[in-house]
């Protein structure tokens, strides 16, 4: 039997621009391209994890709309499971999206049908919380929900994963003693452990904080720099493969997708991140959230150069 991950989170149709640079404020650019595609960061994990590997289920809201259709069927497309993804009376979430030459993006999200994921629809679906082996969290539905699935989570003794993402500010404190792994990208570790995150011993500092604040084990992804690994006792830096970069978005979905994937298969920690951080690489090789996630036999086919 695969081993069975439950995200909990968002669902949202990316708008997608290309240009050759963000615009400044009040600017007008004119745009190279334009794609609707299959986001959201809860949705891209769960692809991720499918197409590395696991089983998945999926607990979410999308809006009675073309989008919420189409949402759900790109998910029922890789075999997840979307009997916890409720239509509700609402549109759908999304996400405007540029995408520079140099492959940086710039995203707004509206969180629509995603603001219905409420506590309540958690326990409604407690049935498949209780079949998870592992549960991944991220912050594009409300934090009353996330704060309750992450204690829930820890209730039922299942290995529990939070992304911080996206994040400008501390979480609760009351949420950290139920994260086995908090996975941030190194703007989101600032923000929650409230010090500067632009270096390997920055970001040490920083995840030595996050555990000191109740956090079980930290890994601060670092972009094209790979992530650094913290579990109270020592730290270790995965370098990440060398590839060219042309679209980043789902970068660190792919990762925790990947790395959830592989930790519910029977992975060791070291194994798990190097296997994600693999499929990461390869999803920026490629443009758009889903379409860019890569498959298990992708992973296990790429040669570093
Ligand atoms: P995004 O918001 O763009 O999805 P993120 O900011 O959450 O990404 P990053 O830290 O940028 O997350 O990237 C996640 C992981 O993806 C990194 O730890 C790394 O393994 C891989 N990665 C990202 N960018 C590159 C790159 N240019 N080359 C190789 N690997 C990369
Ligand atoms: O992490 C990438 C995702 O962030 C996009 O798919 C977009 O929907 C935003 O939520």
């Amino acid at each position: 039997m695969p081993a069975k991950v439950v995200v909990i989170g968002s669902l949202n149709m990316d708008l997608v621009t290309r240009a050759p640079r963000l615009p400044r404020g009040g600017e007008t650019l004119i745009g190279q391209s334009f794609a609707t595609v299959s986001g959201g960061k809860g949705a891209n994990q769960a692809v991720a994890a499918a197409r590395l590997g696991a089983q998945v289920s999926m607990v979410g809201c999308v809006g009675s709309d073309a989008y919420g259709e189409a949402l759900r069927g790109a998910l029922l497309a890789e075999q997840i499971d979307c009997r916890a993804v409720s239509t509700v009376e609402d549109s759908s979430g999304v996400a405007l999206i540029v995408v520079d030459d140099n492959s940086q993006n710039a995203i707004v999200i509206v969180a629509g049908a995603n603001g219905a994921l409420t506590p309540e629809v958690i326990d409604r679906f407690d049935a498949v919380l209780q079949a998870a082996d592992v549960i991944i969290c991220q912050l594009e539905v409300p934090d009353a929900t996330v704060g309750h699935a992450l204690k829930r989570g820890r209730e039922l003794g299942k290995t529990v994963i939070l992304n911080p993402a996206p994040a400008s500010r501390p979480l609760p404190a009351d949420w950290y003693a139920a994260i086995d792994y908090l996975i941030p990208n190194e703007s989101e570790a600032s923000a929650l452990s409230g010090l500067p995150v632009d270096s390997l011993s920055s970001a040490e500092t920083a995840a030595a904080r996050l555990i000191a604040m109740g956090a079980g084990k930290v890994i601060i992804t670092l972009g094209s720099q790979g992530s650094l690994f913290a579990d109270g006792t020592r730290f270790e830096h995965f370098p990440a493969a060398k590839v060219k970069a042309v679209d980043t978005t789902a970068a660190g979905d792919t990762f925790v997708g990947g790395f959830a994937a592989a930790l519910a298969a029977g992975k060791s920690e070291a194994d798990a991140i190097r296997f994600g951080q693999v499929a990461a690489a390869l999803s920026v090789t490629r443009a758009g959230a889903q379409p860019s996630i890569p498959t298990l036999s992708d992973v296990q086919a790429f040669k570093a150069p």
